[in-house]
């Protein structure tokens, strides 16, 4: 298949031309074909949420497990009606505060949403993107986009479109190129079917953010969960974002991170290895490596988030055989971060 690549001019204020690219990636939905898109967090592999054929497509070109529920994403808070059984108050206070913008909801489904799209489950994960682009698109589209984010499944998700073409040139019908996402990684998903709210995966929008907006305590799954249910969001299971070289979450008892990374590297030095090493502003300058990226202020969790899966792509054009990160600050978005990184680590830390 051939990909066709598209570019909105000017991603904030849309001109009639982006508005016209727009349309047709819509009706290219609409009539069942799958597009990547730019989203806040990070590029979406789109498909009309309502058509058990076009989800088929989007685990086909993802290579993803189809028992892996896609979210649907809508422009009009209206349309939540359309798709989910009921709607509760917490529901509508989270939408009010956070919407749009990264924070999924899971919900009771309708019949009316395939089981192809919800990986067989009773429920559905609901989210309207702040990205304008992807607002436009999922009018265009008829108002139901089911997307998972835009990469092959296992590598870390795309926030450039030049990484979704990496991935999903040939296997789609188009690409649209919006620019790199504010945020960086995907959004923050709840679960409002169970009491208290469950938190399946940590974000942007904190489980400080929402206890304040809900004025109620949130849970997480794992220790807490009821014993036996296994995963709640299916997804958090399989093997994530990962770069093609080990990585390593490096965090030193004695507090010197910098200077334990500093003589792991010197060892992949010796064994003739090329190193690569995740690194905040204040100690990148000081890496000897094949590859440095700077993630940002260690006290800056956004601007991190912003980098992270960026690196991780630039580690594999690197070509490095090993990578070192530095541990990061466990608060606020950091959480989301460091939930990432070491998915990406595989759990392996060096202490
Ligand atoms: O920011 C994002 O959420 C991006 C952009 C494109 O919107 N999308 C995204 O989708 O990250 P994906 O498919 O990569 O991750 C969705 C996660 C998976 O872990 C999946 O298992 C979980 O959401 N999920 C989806 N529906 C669910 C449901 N009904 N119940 C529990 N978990 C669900
Ligand atoms: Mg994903």
């Amino acid at each position: 298949m051939i990909t066709e690549k598209v570019k909105i001019s000017n991603p904030d204020n849309l001109t009639e031309a982006d508005g016209e690219i727009l349309k047709k990636a819509g009706e290219i939905i609409k009539n069942g074909g799958v597009v990547a898109f730019p989203t806040e967090t990070v590029y979406g592999l789109g498909g009309n949420a309502l058509d058990a054929g076009a989800s088929k497509k989007i685990y086909a070109a993802k290579g993803r497990p189809s028992d892996n529920p896609l979210i649907v994403h809508i422009s009009d808070f209206g349309d939540i009606y359309e798709i989910a059984e009921a709607v509760p108050e917490y529901a509508k206070r989270l939408a009010e505060i956070f919407w749009p913008g990264p924070l999924t909801m899971i919900l009771k489904k309708k019949a009316k949403v395939p089981d192809e799209t919800t990986g067989g489950l009773d429920t559905v994960a609901v989210r309207m993107p702040d990205s304008i682009i992807a607002r436009n698109l999922i009018k265009y589209a008829g108002g139901y986009i089911a997307a998972p984010s835009a990469n092959i499944s296992g590598k870390p998700s795309p926030t450039e479109a030049r990484f979704v073409t990496e991935d999903m040139d040939g296997r789609i019908d188009m690409i649209i190129d919006g620019g790199a996402g504010e945020v960086g990684i995907e959004s923050t998903i709840i679960d409002l079917t169970v009491s208290p709210p469950e938190i399946l995966r940590p974000g942007f929008i904190t489980r400080e953010m929402i206890e304040g907006a809900l004025k109620t305590e949130t849970r997480l799954p794992g220790a807490e969960a009821d014993p036996g249910t296994g995963p709640r969001a299916p997804g958090m299971k399989y093997r994530h974002y990962a770069p093609r070289a080990p990585l390593y979450v490096v965090e030193a008892a004695d507090k010197d991170t910098p200077g334990l990374i500093a003589r792991l590297v010197q060892k992949e030095h010796e064994k003739g290895r090329r190193a690569g090493v995740l690194a905040t502003e204040g100690n990148a300058g000081g890496y000897i490596a094949e590859k440095v990226e700077n993630l940002g202020r260690a006290d800056d969790g956004r601007a991190i988030a912003r980098n992270l899966f960026r690196a991780l792509r630039e580690m594999d054009d690197a070509d490095v055989d090993v990578i070192y990160a530095e541990s990061l600050e466990n608060k606020g978005v950091g959480t989301a971060v460091m939930n990432r990184l070491l998915k990406a680590a595989g759990n392996q830390i060096i202490t």
